[in-house]
């Protein structure tokens, strides 16, 4: 009968987000701005600014959002929102609009893990996706692989005990002077190169461990480019990044076939700003087809920090009636 629409509002890090999603399938409208302009000039994001930045757009992105669907508050089922993990600062401008904006429209507030939503974009472009499934989360802060069972219901299996596979090729991209956030720029820069130009290592830890580690390859690529530096030798940038992404996806891809052998899970989605790498997503559509898995990842767009995402974890949120109280907080450090 009534349409379930939920409001999506993502503010954890460097873009402030607002979608509006019907029926946890129709994505009627979404917003972003990004900041990433504002934040490559000092080679990262800088918190504070970040913070600024979201209180200055917060309202128009949501206004905007709320234009493109034609609605207004009242036509809002629930109010979804990014509370954890990422920036405090930046985290608390958006739980505190969200809740303003919720308590004023009566209606429920939904705390989404940033984490949870990044994987709950694959609802979006996929609404019939069937449990169980492995998801293999990689972004900027976090690489896990998760193995879901129902909404809500999952089991993390690994993750990085040191860097994230994106922050290992944001740290390479800004040595060699590529551009910020560095995942794009690799990519780039890895078309003209060769794979096998240099051997970069790949650390699988213990025999059977799902666990990453991505600071021995990043550390192994910064001391090749520091000892050609100091023999005076150019690198040739193209096969630098190439090797060095081929090493990431190298190890990325096999942890991945590990874990679906062990699972058994029949269906596998990527999630996560480095799942928008076009090798990554090459190397395991072919490993997962020889296999019979069911592979599928979102549109590049959904991959990066969005609201979209956010409004889809916060539909099922409210079919599950699991709404946020009035005292929701920001935690920086939440995790999955
Ligand atoms: O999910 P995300 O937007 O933000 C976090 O929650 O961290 O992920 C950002 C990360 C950055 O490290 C960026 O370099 C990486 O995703 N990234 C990529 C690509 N696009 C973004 N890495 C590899 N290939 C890409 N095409
Ligand atoms: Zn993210």
């Amino acid at each position: 009968n009534k349409d379930i629409n939920i409001l999506g509002i993502e503010t954890s890090c460097d873009e402030t987000s607002a979608a509006v999603l019907r029926n946890g399938r129709d994505l009627l409208s979404h917003i972003i701005s990004s900041q990433i302009k504002t934040h490559q000039k000092y080679g990262g994001v800088v918190p504070e600014v970040a913070s600024r930045e979201h209180i200055l757009h917060l309202q128009s992105v949501v206004e905007e959002a709320l234009q493109g669907a034609k609605m207004e508050f009242g036509d809002l089922a629930g109010i979804a929102v990014t509370y954890g993990p990422g920036l405090v600062g930046s985290l608390l401008v958006g739980v505190a609009g969200a809740k303003a904006m919720a308590y004023a429209a009566g209606i429920p507030l939904l705390g989404i893990n940033h984490l949870e939503g990044h994987i709950y974009a694959n609802f979006l472009h996929d609404p019939e996706l069937k449990f169980p499934l492995l998801a293999l989360l990689v972004s900027g802060g976090h690489s896990h692989l998760v193995h879901f069972e129902g909404h809500g219901k999952y089991q993390v299996l690994g993750h990085t005990r040191d860097d994230a596979a994106g922050e290992a090729l944001d740290k390479v991209a800004r040595t060699l002077g590529l551009g910020y956030p560095g995942g794009p720029y690799i990519q780039k820069a890895a078309l003209e190169g060769d794979p096998h130009a240099y051997e970069f290592p790949r650390a699988m830890l213990e025999p059977g461990s799902l666990d990453f580690s991505f600071s021995g390859v990043k550390s192994a690529v910064l001391n090749t480019l520091n000892s050609a530096r100091m023999k005076g030798e150019t690198v040739n940038v193209a096969d630098v990044a190439a090797s060095f992404q081929e090493a990431i996806v190298d190890v990325l891809v096999r942890k991945t076939l590990l874990a679906l052998e062990k699972t058994k899970a029949p269906t596998l989605v990527l999630a996560g700003g480095v799942a928008a790498n076009t090798s990554l997503r090459k190397r395991l559509t072919e490993a997962t087809q020889k296999r019979g898995v069911a592979f599928s990842y979102p549109p590049p767009v959904l991959c990066t920090d969005n609201g979209a995402m956010i409004a889809a974890a916060g539909y099922y949120r409210y079919l599950a009636k699991d709404y946020a109280p009035w005292n929701l907080n920001a935690i920086p450090g939440l995790n999955l």
